[in-house]
Order: C-alpha cells, then sequence, then structure tokens
C-alpha cells in the first residue's frame, strides 16, 4: 500500500483516468448547482453533468473524470460522532456517457485500487445487485481478485432525487477485525467500522421522473463515485477521515486555540471534528458564491457556521475564531488543482465569515443562557417538550438556527415541538410580509446631516456607492439579510415613482450582499431613494453596488407609457378636442388613462381609437426626446401632462405626426416595441370623467390569445365552427324561449284541469260554496293564479289550496267579498293551516298566504281550514 497525501491522491486518481483511460479531465464545478433546481446543493459527482446522462446536452466527450466538491446535510447531527460523516467532502469520479460499461469500469477500478495505490487484494470486497450476474462475472475475471468477497445486496441500487440512476457495485475494505463490532453476523454492510466502502460504480441505466416513474435512457453509462477523505484514511493509516491530512490541521488549530487535547475526551473530540468539518463546509460554500441568509443555501451555511461557533463554546473558546480555521483550510488546499480559487478569495471568505460570527456571536450566551433555564425547568417539570414558541423566540432573537436548539436539546434527551414552531415561523413570515408593504409608505427621516447636492440620476449608471440607509424611519450604517430599507445611491439609473409611471425594480449587488429593489421614489428635493430588501448577506453605507435594472419590467411599462401618449392623442382625433388627461398609471402590467368628456366614449369610436393607436405602432416612428425651453414646447403644441409642475426647460416626448407631450417619463425608442394596443375597458369614473384601461406588449398578446381560447371552448362547447357560434347562441336562445312559452301553456292547462276537478268536488258549508284541495304547482304565485281562477269559477265563496315543491309547502287562501261579508277570515284560515304543516303566515280577510315544511301533513292542513272556516261562520 502506498502513502499518498490527499492532495496526491486526487492527482493520482484524476490522472489514472485522464492519461491512462482516455477521460477528458474536468475541473470540479460550483456547489450551486446551474439549472437544476431539483437540487440545492451539487451532493453528488454525477450530480452536474444530469443533462449528459439523459442525452439532453451533448458532453465535451463521452468520458470524463473529476472531484467534485460535494454537500451533505442530511446526517449533520452526525457528523464527529462517527469515523465518515462530513458535511463536506470531494468526490472522484469517472463517467461514461454511452461510451465503456461494466466490462471496463470493473477492471479499471480494480487496477487503480490494486495497481496504482498498491491496496492488499485479499482485503477488498464487492457488493453486487442481487440480479447483476454479469458484474458479478466481471469482478470474478480480475487478477487476483478473492473470489469468495462478493456480496449480493437488494439496496445496491443508487439514486438521488430525481435524475440519472441504476444498480451498482460497492467496493469496500477490511480494516481488520480490531476494527470491528465483534459480532458474530459482522460482514460487509455492516454499520460497524470495520469494513469500510471506498468507492460506488453506478450503472446508469434509468432516468427517474418526479414522479418515481424510472424510464430506460438510451444508452448506458457509468458513473462512479469514490470519496478522497475515506481513501486517504486508508492510505494514511488513520481510524477517521478527520485524521487525516485533508481535516487534521483544522483539528491541530482547534486545538491549540482551545486548549483541549484531542484524543482525550471523547465529547470534546466531537465538537474538535464538527469545527474541522464545518470549517471546510462554510470556506468553499462560500468560495463558490453563497452568502448566509434564512433562505436556501444560504441557510444552510448559516446553520453550519453559527453550529461550529456553538461547538467552539463548548472547547471554551470565547473569541472568535472561525477565520483561523479558514487560514487552516487555506492551507490544506494549497497547491492543489482546482483550488487556486480558496487561495484568491481567502481574506473575502474570512470577513464574511467574520460578519456572521459576529452577529452570532453577539447574542449566543444570552441565547444559551435562555435556553438552559428553559432546560431546567422541563427537568423539573419532568417535561421532554420544548414548546415551539421559545424555540422561534431563540431563532429570530438570537439567532439560532432551529436545527441548533433541536440538536442541543437531543443532548438532554429533549425535543423541540416542531409543529408549534412552524406556526410561529408562519405568523412571522406574515408579519412580515405585511410590514414590508406597510414599509414602502414608512415616513423617510430627516436627512438633512446628509449631503446629497451631488447626487445624479444616470440612465446609463452600472455601479454606484450606497450613500445613505433607513430603516423603520431612522438612518442606520448597515442592514443585514431579511431587513428592508430606504436606500439613496450616489448616481442611480432608477426611474423614479412620478408621472403616473411607477418606479423601476432592479437588484444592487455587492461583494457581501444582494438586495432586491421593488420600487424606487422621489423625494420633494428630487433625490432618488431605492425601496430594497436584503436578500442575502448585508449591505452597509460607502458600499461599491453594481447595478442591475429589472429591464423586461421597465420594457413593459415604457410600452405602456408611450402607448397612453398614443392614446391621448388618438382620443382628441377622434372623440374631440374636449379630452384632456385628468390623471394616469403607468404602470408594467397595464395602463390606465383618465380624462375628461361627459359621455361614454362609444364602442365603435374605441374600435377606431384602437386602430389608429395601432397603424401608428406599425408604422414603427421613432420616439423623440428633447430638452427645450417651455415657451417653445407650448408653441410646437406639446400637452402638459396632469398635476406635474415645469422648470424653464422641459423634456418633450414626440412621436413624429402624432403626438407631442411634456413628460418625464420611461418610453420606447421606437413606437414599433409597443407591439400591439388593446382597450380592455372605458368606464365613468365621476361626473365628465371616464377611464381607459389598456394593454400592450405581451399582456396584449395574452388577452388576446384568452379570449381566442374562451371563443375555442365555446365553439368546443356548441360543437361547431368558431365562426358559426353566434349563429348558435341565437338559435339556442330562440329555442329556449320557445320552450319556456311551452312549459307557460302546459302549466295552465294543468292548472284549469285541477280548477275542473277542484270544482267538482266543491262544499257547502253553511250556504257558502268551499273548495279545497292539493294541486301542482312549482311557487306561490302559480298557486294564487290557480285560487283566482278557482274563485272566479266558484263565483263566490271561499278557496283553500295547497301545494309542495322540493320539500316546501305553500298554502293560499281566498274569500270573495259576500263570503268575508259572512264572517269569513282568510288570514286565520290560513294562519291555523300553516301552524299544522309546521310554518306560519297569514294576511288579509280577502286574501292570504303562509309556508311550511311538512307536506305530509297537507291533507290535514286543508280539514283544519274547513274546521275554522265553519267556525267563522257559526
Ligand atoms: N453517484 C454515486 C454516488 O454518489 C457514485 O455514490
Amino acid at each position: 500500500m502506498k502513502y499518498m497525501t490527499g492532495n496526491e491522491l486526487r492527482e493520482a486518481y484524476l490522472q489514472f483516468f485522464a492519461e491512462k483511460k482516455g477521460h477528458l479531465r474536468l475541473p470540479s464545478a460550483s456547489l450551486i448547482p446551474a439549472n437544476d433546481p431539483t437540487l440545492l446543493m451539487i451532493g453528488a459527482g454525477m450530480a452536474p453533468f444530469k443533462p449528459f446522462f439523459t442525452g439532453k446536452m451533448k458532453p465535451p466527450r463521452t468520458r470524463i473524470t473529476t472531484s467534485q466538491r460535494c454537500v451533505r446535510t442530511g446526517d449533520i447531527e452526525n457528523v464527529g460522532r462517527t469515523a465518515r460523516h462530513q458535511t463536506y467532502f470531494e468526490m472522484l469520479g469517472n463517467f461514461s456517457f454511452g461510451d465503456y460499461f461494466k466490462k471496463e469500469a470493473i477492471p479499471w477500478a480494480w487496477e487503480f485500487l490494486t495497481d496504482v495505490l498498491d491496496l492488499p487484494k485479499e482485503k477488498l470486497w464487492v457488493t453486487v445487485y442481487p440480479k447483476d450476474d454479469e458484474a458479478a462475472a466481471i469482478w470474478r475475471e480480475q487478477p487476483g481478485f478473492p473470489q469468495d468477497h462478493i456480496v449480493k445486496l437488494d439496496d445496491n441500487f443508487w439514486e438521488i432525487g430525481p435524475g440519472p440512476c441504476g444498480p451498482d457495485s460497492e467496493i469496500y475494505i477490511d480494516l481488520g477485525e480490531e476494527r470491528g463490532c465483534g459480532s458474530p453476523d459482522c460482514a460487509v454492510g455492516c454499520d460497524c467500522d470495520r469494513y469500510l466502502e471506498i468507492w460506488n460504480l453506478v450503472f446508469t441505466q434509468f432516468d427517474r421522473t418526479e414522479d418515481g416513474q424510472y424510464n430506460p435512457l438510451e444508452h448506458k453509462n457509468i458513473d462512479t463515485g469514490c470519496g478522497l477523505e475515506r481513501l486517504a484514511s486508508v492510505l494514511q493509516n488513520k481510524k477517521t477521515n478527520f485524521e487525516t491530512d485533508l481535516l487534521f490541521p483544522i483539528i491541530e488549530y482547534a486545538s491549540k486555540v482551545s486548549g483541549v487535547v484531542y484524543g482525550e475526551n471523547a465529547e470534546k473530540d466531537v465538537s474538535l471534528k464538527v469545527i474541522a468539518d464545518h470549517a471546510r463546509s462554510m470556506a468553499i460554500m462560500i468560495m463558490d458564491g453563497i452568502l448566509p441568509s434564512n433562505e436556501g443555501r444560504g441557510y444552510v451555511l448559516r446553520r453550519i457556521l453559527r453550529r461550529a461557533v456553538r461547538h467552539g463554546r463548548i472547547l471554551g473558546i470565547h473569541d472568535k475564531f472561525l477565520e483561523g480555521a479558514i487560514d487552516a483550510v487555506a492551507e490544506i488546499y494549497k497547491g492543489a488543482a482546482d483550488f487556486e480559487e480558496l487561495a484568491e478569495k481567502k481574506e473575502y471568505i474570512k470577513k464574511v465569515i467574520s460578519i456572521e460570527e459576529d452577529r452570532f456571536a453577539a447574542t449566543l450566551a444570552q441565547g444559551m443562557e435562555l435556553l438552559n433555564g428553559h432546560i431546567e425547568d422541563l427537568k423539573r417539570e419532568g417535561k421532554k417538550v420544548l414548546p415551539g414558541e421559545i424555540g422561534f423566540k431563540l431563532y429570530d432573537t438570537y439567532g439560532f438556527p432551529w436545527e441548533v436548539t433541536d440538536e442541543i436539546l437531543h443532548e438532554n434527551e429533549m425535543e423541540l415541538d416542531k409543529d408549534s414552531f412552524e406556526k410561529a415561523m408562519e405568523e412571522q413570515r406574515e408579519r412580515a410580509r405585511a410590514a414590508r408593504q406597510e414599509n414602502q409608505r414608512v415616513a423617510v427621516p430627516d436627512l438633512s446631516g446628509i449631503d446629497t447636492s451631488h447626487l445624479c440620476v444616470d440612465e446609463n449608471a452600472k455601479e454606484s456607492t450606497v450613500v445613505a440607509i433607513w430603516k423603520d424611519g431612522v438612518l442606520v450604517d448597515e442592514l443585514a439579510d431579511g431587513e428592508e430599507a430606504g436606500i439613496i445611491l450616489q448616481s442611480t439609473p432608477f426611474y423614479a415613482e412620478g408621472g403616473g409611471q411607477v418606479g423601476d425594480a432592479g437588484l444592487l449587488e455587492t461583494e457581501f450582499g444582494r438586495v432586491q429593489v421593488a420600487n424606487a421614489k422621489k423625494l420633494p428635493d428630487g433625490t432618488v431613494y431605492h425601496i430594497g430588501y436584503v436578500e442575502e448577506g448585508m449591505l452597509k453605507v460607502g458600499d461599491h453596488v453594481s447595478i442591475r435594472i429589472d429591464w423586461m419590467k421597465k420594457l413593459s411599462s415604457a410600452r405602456n407609457h408611450t402607448a397612453t401618449h398614443l392614446l391621448q392623442a388618438a382620443l382628441k382625433r377622434v372623440v374631440g378636442d374636449q379630452v384632456n388627461q385628468a390623471g394616469s398609471l403607468v404602470m408594467p402590467e397595464r395602463l390606465r388613462f383618465d380624462f375628461s368628456n361627459f359621455e361614454p366614449v362609444t364602442a365603435l369610436q374605441l374600435q377606431e381609437v384602437e386602430r389608429l393607436v395601432n397603424e401608428q405602432i406599425l408604422m414603427a416612428k421613432p420616439v423623440e426626446i428633447a430638452q427645450m425651453e417651455i415657451d417653445k414646447a407650448k408653441k410646437l403644441g406639446a400637452m402638459a401632462l396632469f398635476g406635474e409642475k415645469y422648470g424653464d426647460v422641459v423634456r418633450v416626448v414626440s412621436v413624429p405626426d402624432f403626438s407631442i407631450e411634456l413628460c418625464g417619463g420611461s418610453h420606447v425608442k421606437n413606437i414599433g416595441e409597443i407591439g400591439m394596443f388593446k382597450i380592455v375597458s372605458e368606464t365613468g369614473i365621476a361626473s365628465g370623467v371616464r377611464r381607459i384601461e389598456a394593454l400592450t406588449g405581451r399582456a396584449a398578446i395574452d388577452y388576446m390569445n384568452e379570449k381566442a381560447e374562451t371563443l375555442a371552448a365555446a365553439a368546443h362547447a356548441f360543437k361547431c365552427r368558431d365562426d358559426e357560434i353566434v349563429s348558435h347562441i341565437e338559435s339556442t336562445l330562440a329555442e329556449n324561449k320557445k320552450l319556456k312559452q311551452e312549459i307557460a301553456s302546459f302549466t295552465k292547462e294543468r292548472a284549469m284541469g285541477d280548477v275542473d276537478t277542484l270544482l267538482a268536488q266543491k262544499k257547502q258549508i253553511k250556504d257558502l260554496s268551499f273548495a279545497s284541495g292539493i294541486v301542482e304547482a312549482d311557487n306561490i304565485d302559480d298557486l294564487r293564479k290557480i285560487a283566482d281562477m278557482l274563485l272566479d269559477r266558484l263565483e263566490s265563496g271561499v278557496v283553500v289550496l295547497a301545494a309542495a315543491h322540493e320539500g316546501k309547502v305553500s298554502l293560499v287562501a281566498k274569500a270573495s267579498d259576500a263570503a268575508v261579508a259572512k264572517g269569513a277570515h282568510a288570514g286565520n284560515i290560513v294562519k291555523a293551516a300553516a301552524k299544522i304543516v309546521g310554518g306560519g303566515g297569514g294576511g288579509r280577510k280577502e286574501m292570504a298566504q303562509a309556508g311550511g315544511k311538512e307536506p305530509a301533513k297537507m291533507p290535514e292542513a286543508l280539514q283544519e281550514a274547513e274546521r275554522v272556516l265553519a267556525e267563522q261562520l257559526a
């Protein structure tokens, strides 16, 4: 067996595959996945090559070899507790994209291990997928392969989320009985330290979809992964990865700062190892462009860093110490291929870490005190779950990632109530969202101490310096991630809200932070300020920022602004000179134009306005912008914008032979860029003021497409062509009308039949005619009509009818004048009858109606009506 340093081993592997086996040697990809939303960070050597496996992209060569930087945090709490768990590691790999397969991959792995590294063959073992006899046979052919060292394992199938995957074959080394667990069952695959997996050969044959289907790939591929640190521990004869030269110098550093000697106390060793592992992770993450934040990758970095600080405290380190650990990391990779950037960016990485360490250190002690107090309380009460609200307070006020709190609790055999923590988090997000909206209106502080005289608006500015920052109405020197604030820049290309147009949005980037600008506004003295949200890292006064305007949004606003000018000019031509602007709103999504006019603009006029504007757009005229004296502008016929004050020199925006206006807003260079103009509504908003809303560009196209889709859906429903819809609707409406008439005459006929039947059954009470019964009627109106007809035919007397519809009862009673004169009272009759069917109602002597809920009792109710009438006449 050859001794090699970690850096030598990496080199040996890459050279073997590049020089002897025809692979293209590529540098490691960044930890930040390029165009792969399924991954937070690169966690396997193959991850950057997914499109090569699936055939979506052509690789630069069909054989590639790399040593890929990887981060995996799934098992973070095991780091330091086992010999192998790390958050950061390097994966050596050789890949075939439809080139070689098992017949080459297996012998080459064997050759590298036994020939180049000279590992003892008798100590090597392999596992294969149970059905993979082919791989087993190839292994057995290898020179000196111990024939009985093959184990079939069901879980020999490798995948990481959606993407390329397949059966695999793992290579293990037996580190000797003395490293084993002693169990009689101890064998390859046992969790103990005796058999160490050093290499995994994946026979990549499938592409797993998001919903878990395994689609066979067109070509067979090879993906292998060999942990650099593990293999180094073998060659360097070390018990754990942490003792190899790829990690131990960091342990030595932490040991020196803390005065804790490695190897004397198992728990303290855990902390030393955590620091060593985490220091490398954070250095490489920052090198690759990740900054601490409360979301995504930035959160992983923050969590790792804060966890390291806490383990420093466990070791008794009370001062800042991580920067020194980064020096140790840089030393480890000095001169190593692919790590030049680490040396170049060392000071930057230390600065990022220093800022974050300061932020956490400021509250760590207080947070720990609070947490320890709660742990004591829980112990006293015999409880084991810390309420989520306390976990949230630790997170929100003291910067404890919840995982850190949970871990400290675990050390005390307790846990965090994750549900109530999540709830508190969600409430906080809600508050933040609300505050962000409110903040937009937050008062600007007194800026008299700030020199704003040299600020300038420069459309072409790409870089600038931060002059002032304020938060919650107070000037501050710096902002941390998650904060929102007002920001003034030395020079700015942002258009500030005004003249009816919303402000620009965009991005400010510094070495240490990224700020989303949601809007730009103007102070009364013309100073432009930006409303920004720190997404990542931080922002300080004096910072140099690079600026990126959201051009898509700006262009959309410009389209709508220029189109507003065209709209005004067209309205004057079509509707008349009385049209004058009374207000306007230009947003990226749409435009709104208010104008004086006493009558609604007719549909025909609107069509004409739209046609005129689109005709201008099709002519693709240039937009001309000029500064001139106000008198000259007026002489040229420029229209002034509503509510704007103008200086002596004004900005004149004109579209040749069509529109000329004084305006400070954003415009397209050529009106052809507007693409399309579509009016979507015309309404009145006050007496004499009308409002037109319209769309341009993409929004107009989307709108028209939606209309077309609706039309197609309607045609589909009618089973006709688009151009036949109108006639189909007309004939359907006509048919509907006919059916309604038929139903009406049918109902009438049915009622007449009922009337005849009831007449035939009429009774005499005293000397009055009384007709009653249950009839069919869908509503109380129909029932009343039948009662009318019946009383008409009866000439004089009393009528009581009941009907049931959809489980409800209607009752109607009518008495003729003569009947009333004899004492009949329709209202009282209905009242008594309604009681029987579980309802109420009543009315006048001549006519009354009521409802009820028990149709089964209608006959009983009618008997009651008869009884009451008899009583009334007695
Ligand atoms: N992609 C395989 C692994 O990560 C080699 O184990």
